[in-house]
C-alpha cells in the first residue's frame, strides 16, 4: 500500500527521501514522487512505475547543487485507489498556489463534495485523487500558520489518513498527522524523519514516536511537537525501535521472501522461547492478561483476520476445540465487522494480523470492543494500531517481514495460536500429560522447519515440473486443510498461476470437474487422523488423470505409493504438522515463481499492509 517519507535535517534530503522510498517498496505500489524546495519554490517530480525510475528522473532533471543542498522534503509511493497509476495521480499533490505539497495514505471518503465546493471557489484540479482535494483544502485554510491550516482541513474530512505536509511558506517544518493510517516519527541527531513504516527510520535512529489517531505533529530538525486537532498538546512517549538495519536488508538472499522463509527456525524460536512451561505442561503468555477464572468461564473463541492471517486462525480453530474443548470460530474480518455479530463478555475475540494495521481487522476489533467482548491480538509489528487498541495479546517477535507474501509471520502465528490453545486447554480440561506432549512438539518446531529447509533442492525440482502449469489444486484435511489454502494463496500471489485450496473431501462436490490429464494436485497427506481418507481422495484425482505431488510424513511408503512425486516432511504432533507442511509449500511457490521470472517480493497489484477496506 501507499508509503510516506518526510525528512528534515542535516543530511541531503533528496538522498534520504529516495532511500526511504526504497525501504517502502516491499509494501507494493505503482507510482512514486518527491517534493523539495528549490530556492523557495516547490519542486515536485513524480512518475508511474518504480522508485528507481523516480530516482533517475530526479538525478537527470534537478540541478546537481540542489541534490546536495536540499535539507527537507516529502516523498511517497502510491498504490492506486482513486484513479489510474499515472504521473498526475501520483503524490505529492500541490494546493492551488503550488506552495503547499502533501502526501497521503488512506482514503478521504467525502472528497467529492469537498472538491465540488473548492471548484465552485475557483480551484483547478489536475488529478482524479482524493489527496489533491486535501492539499487544496489545506491551502484554502492557510492564513499564515501551516499547522492550523492542516487542523482546519482535517476537521472537514471523513475517512482515513496518514499525511505529511511541506510548504515553501514554512520551510523549517513538516506537518504530519494520522487517523487510521500509521505515522511514525523518528528523532535522530539533528534530523527528524516522518514515515508510514518504521523500516524507513532504523537507518537514522531507533528513537520514535508513534502518532495516535487525530494527532498532528509539528516536525522540525531538532524537535517534535504533538497536538490534537484542536491545538491541545498531547504527550506521546518516545519508544525504542527493536529492529536493526540488517533485518531490513536482504542479507545475501536473492529475495526477501527467500530470506524470510529461511529465517523461520530463528523466528519461530523467538516466538516460542520462554513461553512453554514444561512443569505444568502449559504455556506462559502474560500478554494475554487473563485470570484462571476468565479462562475457565470462557464460552467461545472467535478469530478474525484476512488472507494468510485468516488461514493461521483456521489452524488455531482445530487447536482450541481439541485442546480447550471450547467452541472456536474463524471469520473474515471484513465480514465480521458488518455482520452485527452476537458477542458477550465471555467471548474471546482474537485479532490476527502480521502488520497490525489491516483496516478490516482493525474495524473488527472496534466492533468486538463495542459489543463488550474480551478482545486480544496476535500481531508481529510492535506498537501497531491493532496491538495498541487491543491492549492485550501476544507479539510474534518474528522480526520484520518485508516480502509482500507472508511466510514467517504465518508459521509464527500458528505456533502462538497453538500455545494460546495449550494455555486455555490447561486452564480447562487438558491433562498435564497431553499438555506436555504438545509443549514438546511446539518446542521442536524450529528443528522440524530446518529439516524441511534442507530439502530445498528437492523442492526446487518439484517446482520445476510445474513452471508451465496454469492451474493447480491443493488439498488437505484437518489442520492440513488450512495449510492447503495457504499453499494455494502463496502460489497464486507470487507465480500468478491460478491455484485453489480445497478440503480433500470437497473436491468431488464440484471442483473435480476441472481436473484433466496432467493437472497438478498438491496433496497434503501427512500421517494425521484422516490421512487414509485423503489418500482415497488422491485416488479420485488420479482416476481423472491428475498429476499428484504429495507431501507425506517421513518414511510413509504407503502414502508415497499414491503419489506421482513426493516430498517427505518430519513427523510431529498432528496439530503442529501444518507448520512444516506450510514451509514446504512456501519454498515450492517461491521456486515456481522464480523459475517463471516473476517479481517475487512485490507481486503485481498486491500490498503488504492493506489499510483500506
Ligand atoms: C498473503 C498476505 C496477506 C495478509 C493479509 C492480512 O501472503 O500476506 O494475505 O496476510 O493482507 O495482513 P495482516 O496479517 O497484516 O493483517
Amino acid at each position: 500500500m501507499c508509503g510516506i517519507v518526510g525528512y528534515i535535517g542535516k543530511q541531503g534530503a533528496v538522498g534520504a527521501l529516495i532511500k526511504g522510498l526504497r525501504k517502502l517498496e516491499y509494501r507494493g505500489y505503482d507510482s512514486a514522487g518527491v517534493a523539495v524546495l528549490d530556492g523557495g519554490a516547490m519542486l515536485v517530480t513524480k512518475t508511474p512505475g518504480k522508485v528507481a525510475a523516480l530516482s533517475e528522473r530526479v538525478r537527470a532533471e534537478w540541478p546537481a547543487e540542489l541534490l546536495a543542498s536540499a535539507r527537507a522534503g516529502i516523498a511517497h509511493t502510491r498504490w492506486a485507489t482513486h484513479g489510474l497509476p499515472t504521473q498526475s495521480n501520483a503524490h505529492p499533490h500541490l494546493d492551488e498556489t503550488g506552495r503547499i505539497a502533501l502526501v497521503h495514505n488512506g482514503i478521504i471518503e467525502n472528497y467529492r463534495p469537498l472538491r465540488a465546493r473548492l471548484e465552485a471557489k475557483g480551484h483547478h484540479f489536475h488529478s482524479e485523487t482524493d489527496t489533491e482535494v486535501l492539499a487544496h483544502l489545506v491551502g484554502e485554510f492557510f492564513s499564515g500558520d501551516l499547522f492550523q491550516a492542516v487542523c482546519s482541513a482535517l476537521h472537514q474530512v471523513e475517512g482515513t489518513f496518514g499525511i505529511a505536509v511541506f510548504s515553501s511558506l514554512e520551510p523549517d517544518r513538516i506537518i504530519a498527522a494520522r487517523r487510521g493510517s500509521p505515522i511514525v516519527v523518528g528523532m535522530g541527531d539533528g534530523e527528524t524523519i516522518v514515515a508510514s513504516d518504521a523500516s524507513v527510520i532504523v537507518a537514522h535512529t531507533h528513537r520514535v514516536i508513534f502518532l495516535d489517531d487525530n494527532d498532528v505533529a509539528v516536525v522540525k530538525a531538532d524537535s517534535v511537537d504533538v497536538r490534537d486537532l484542536d491545538n491541545v498538546p498531547v504527550n506521546r512517549a518516545v519508544a525504542e525501535l527493536g529492529m536493526d538495519v540488517e533485518s531490513a536488508e536482504k542479507g545475501g538472499y536473492e529475495h526477501f521472501m527467500l530470506k524470510e522463509i529461511h529465517e523461520q527456525p530463528e523466528a519461530l524460536g523467538n516466538a516460542i522461547r520462554g513461553r512453554l512451561d514444561f512443569a505444568l505442561g502449559s504455556a506462559v503468555l502474560s500478554g494475554m492478561n487473563t485470570s484462571p477464572r476468565e479462562l475457565a468461564e470462557l464460552k467461545r473463541v472467535i478469530m478474525v483476520g484476512c488472507g494468510t492471517s485468516l488461514h493461521a486462525g483456521l489452524v488455531g480453530e482445530y487447536a482450541f476445540e481439541e485442546l480447550a474443548g471450547v467452541n472456536a470460530e474463524v471469520e473474515q474480518a471484513a465480514e465480521f465487522r458488518y455482520r452485527n455479530p452476537i458477542l458477550g463478555s465471555r467471548d474471546f475475540v482474537i485479532a490476527i494480523s502480521q502488520s497490525g494495521e489491516t483496516a478490516d481487522t482493525l474495524a473488527a476489533v472496534r466492533e468486538a470492543h463495542q459489543k463488550g467482548a474480551f478482545v486480544m491480538s496476535l500481531c508481529n509489528v510492535v506498537g501497531s494500531t491493532i496491538a495498541r487498541e487491543t491492549g492485550r495479546g501476544v507479539y510474534l517477535h518474528a522480526g520484520p517481514e518485508i516480502s509482500v507474501a507472508s511466510t514467517k509471520a504465518f508459521t509464527s502465528q500458528v505456533a502462538v495460536l497453538l500455545m494460546m490453545a495449550l494455555k486455555l486447554g490447561r486452564g480447562r480440561r487438558l491433562s498435564r500429560e497431553h499438555g506436555l506432549e504438545l509443549a514438546r512438539a511446539i518446542e521442536s518446531i524450529p528443528e522440524l522447519v530446518t529439516r524441511v529447509l534442507v530439502q530445498d533442492d528437492r523442492i526446487r525440482a518439484l517446482a520445476a515440473g510445474c513452471v508451465r502449469d496454469e492451474h493447480a489444486y491443493f488439498i488437505g484435511r484437518g489442520p492440513l486443510y488450512p495449510a492447503a489454502l495457504e499453499g494455494a494463496l502463496k502460489l497464486k500471489e507470487i507465480s500468478y498461476i491460478h491455484a485453489e485450496g480445497y478440503h480433500a473431501a470437497e473436491l468431488k462436490h464440484g471442483p473435480i470437474a476441472l481436473l484433466s490429464k496432467g493437472t497438478p494436485v498438491i496433496a497434503l497427506a501427512c500421517d494425521i487422523p484422516g490421512k487414509d481418507k485423503t489418500l482415497g481422495n488422491v485416488e479420485e484425482c488420479r482416476a481423472r488423470g491428475a498429476r499428484i505431488i504429495g507431501v507425506v510424513s517421513e518414511g510413509d511408503g504407503e502414502a508415497a505409493e499414491h503419489m506421482d512425486e513426493c516430498l517427505e516432511i518430519p513427523r510431529t504432533h498432528p496439530l503442529v504438522t501444518a507448520i512444516p507442511a506450510a514451509v514446504a509449500l512456501q519454498l515450492f511457490s517461491y521456486h515456481v515463481a522464480r523459475l517463471r521470472g516473476c517479481e517475487i517480493d512485490q507481486p503485481r497489484n498486491l500490498a503488504k499492509s492493506v489499510t483500506v477496506e
